[in-house]
C-alpha cells in the first residue's frame, strides 16, 4: 500500500485533492526566502512572546507536538492596546517554530498584507514549502478569529 502510494506521486495526490506530508504548495518560493531573511534579520526569537505561549506549549495541529509562538511589534501593540478589534492590522507577523520532542522541525508564519494574509512553512533549516495562499493553511485556520489559532483578537 505504502509502495503504491510513493509511485503515484505528489502531483497526482494533490490532483485528487489529497495533501500529504512533504508535498507541499510553495506557491512563492522568493517571497518565502526574502521573509525567512526578515525574520531572521529581526531576531524573531527575541520577539514578544503569543499570549497563552510564555513557554513551549504542546501542540494538536499540523506543526509538530510542540511549538514556540513569536509576535511582532503590530501584533504586541495591538494586544497591549486592549482595544477591540475586528481582525488584526496590516504588518502583523506571527511566526512558530514547530518541534518534534527535542528536534526544531520547521518555521511558520502569518502576515497581514493589504491583500490578506500571506503563509510560509519552511523547513527548520529554511526550504519553504508552502508559501503564497495555500488552501492547506487558509482552511484549518478559518475556523480562528481573523485565521488566528492560537490566541483570540483583542477585545
Ligand atoms: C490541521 C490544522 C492546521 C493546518 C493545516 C495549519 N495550521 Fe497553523 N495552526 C493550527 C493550530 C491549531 C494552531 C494553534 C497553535 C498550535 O496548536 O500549534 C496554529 C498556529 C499557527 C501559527 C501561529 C499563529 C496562529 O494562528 O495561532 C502560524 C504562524 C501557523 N499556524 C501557520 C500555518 C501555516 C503557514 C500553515 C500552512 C502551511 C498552517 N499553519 C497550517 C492549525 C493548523
Amino acid at each position: 500500500m505504502r509502495d503504491s502510494v510513493s509511485r503515484i506521486g505528489c502531483t497526482a495526490l494533490l490532483a485528487l485533492g489529497l495533501v500529504l506530508a512533504g508535498c507541499g504548495d510553495d506557491q512563492d518560493p522568493d517571497g518565502a526566502a526574502a521573509l525567512w531573511t526578515r525574520i531572521h534579520a529581526e531576531s524573531y526569537a527575541s520577539w514578544a512572546r503569543a499570549p497563552g505561549y510564555a513557554t513551549r506549549q504542546p501542540s494538536q495541529a499540523a506543526h509538530g507536538n510542540a511549538v514556540e509562538i513569536f509576535v511582532n511589534a503590530v501584533a504586541a501593540d495591538a494586544l497591549a492596546a486592549h482595544v477591540p478589534l475586528a481582525a488584526w492590522p496590516e504588518g502583523t507577523l506571527i511566526v512558530k517554530d514547530g518541534y518534534d520532542g527535542a528536534e526544531h522541525k520547521l518555521v511558520a508564519a502569518m502576515e497581514k498584507r493589504k491583500d490578506g494574509w500571506y503563509w510560509v512553512e519552511w523547513s527548520a533549516s529554511g526550504d519553504s514549502r508552502y508559501s503564497g495562499k495555500p488552501s492547506l493553511c487558509i482552511n484549518c485556520h478559518a475556523s480562528g478569529q481573523d485565521s488566528i489559532r492560537a490566541f483570540p483578537l483583542p477585545k
